[in-house]
């Protein structure tokens, strides 16, 4: 899977091309097409996750483009982003045009074109999931509507809906038990919202991981739903720490690491957090040898709901795909888990090791 996700940029304007380009190139794939014909060959043979049009573009303009697209279903269902003159704002407000498209007004702003790409990027990924067994669309379904809404009272000062956010994780706890996660991780993986991807992820893998050492019923809640909440804390460090396309510097890093803090004040508002969901979220970066945080707890100190959370979390962490790395691979990953000997629970990281296997067998 490539690194970044493809965006196709149609229009006959290169200096638009360029500076839609230099906004976008950090965080995806961008392909330029000057022309509208070229374009429709390209969308109709590769995939791409949204289409940014200009409404100048030649020969046909922007908004015949989007029409011919109607009849094309591979292309028909593709986001779309129509950058359009000021003077054209009213005809684009006031017609309907029988097409779903969003549109923004030259001269383009960074931030708007990031933000409606984004999540032009996630409608789209949010919409293939219906085609999933039901299982599996529930449980994404239902952690990214749940996500979005804990990010929001959490930025408002609020307290968090602990219930509903432990309701979304049934279904994944129904598809661990009967053996239904396949595909599952790489549904998730397109998803723009970084943090959505990575707490999914680390709350699959915890609740495979307890399925594997014989956990059953509300101790796969717990562990499902700790791994969605582990870094609810992360809403509250800086964005442009948290999204930086790039390796953290040292200091960067020293304020990422007070997410866990963040974490703890959240969950303090909350009055319903359980104690295992509260082991997952804070202890998930400590190490067995004492050389983790936020409190550098040692051996005995971390029960296994801890050890668990630090292995899926650093094997998450490692094959997750982020802007500035493509995903790892499996087993390099956990050739390099092995080399930690001293912090993490070897025997925990053999039985992950047995099950990956097991799952890899049956490649996704
Ligand atoms: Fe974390
Ligand atoms: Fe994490």
């Amino acid at each position: 899977m490539a690194n970044l996700t493809p965006i196709a940029a149609i229009g006959s304007n290169l200096e638009l091309n360029a500076q839609v380009q230099s906004i976008l190139a950090t965080f995806f794939e961008v392909r330029i097409f000057t022309d509208t014909d070229r374009a429709i060959d390209a969308l109709q043979q590769e995939a791409f996750y949204a289409i940014i049009v200009d409404n100048n573009v030649k020969p046909t303009g922007g908004l015949p483009f989007l029409e011919r697209t109607k009849k094309i279903p591979s292309i028909e269902s593709i986001p779309k982003i129509l950058l359009i003159e000021p003077h054209s704002k009213k005809l684009v407000e006031e017609s309907d045009f029988g097409i779903d498209f969003e549109y923004l007004v030259n001269p383009i702003k960074r931030d708007q074109l990031l933000g409606k790409v984004s999540s032009g990027v996630n409608s789209g990924v949010e919409k293939s999931w219906e085609k999933l067994p039901t299982v599996q669309r529930k449980v994404l379904t239902e952690t990214v509507g749940i996500f979005r809404d804990t990010f929001k009272v959490m930025n408002e000062g609020g307290a968090i809906p602990v219930k509903e956010i432990e309701q979304s994780c049934s279904p994944l706890v129904e598809a661990v038990e009967n053996d239904q996660v396949l595909g599952l991780l790489g549904a998730v993986q397109q998803h723009d919202d970084y943090t959505y991807v990575h707490s999914l992820r680390v709350a699959i893998y915890l609740s495979l991981l307890g399925h594997a050492v014989g956990m059953k019923g509300d101790e796969l809640l717990t562990l499902s739903s700790g791994g969605l909440m582990h870094d609810l804390g992360k809403g509250l460090v800086p964005q442009d720490i948290l999204n930086k396309p790039a390796r953290l510097e040292e200091a960067e890093f020293e304020i990422m690491k007070t997410h866990v803090d963040h974490t703890k004040a959240i969950f303090g508002k909350a009055n319903d957090i359980t104690i295992g969901v509260e082991i997952i979220a804070l202890q998930h970066h400590e190490k067995l040898d004492g050389s983790g945080y936020p409190l550098g707890l040692k051996g005995s100190e971390l029960n296994i709901l801890a050890r668990m959370g630090s292995i899926v979390d650093i094997y998450s962490a490692l094959t997750d795909r982020r802007v500035y790395k493509p995903a790892m691979d499996p087993d390099k990953a956990l050739g390099i888990m092995s080399e930690m000997s001293d912090g993490l629970d070897m025997g925990l990281l053999n039985t992950f090791k047995e099950f990956l296997k097991d799952a890899t067998s049956n490649p996704e």
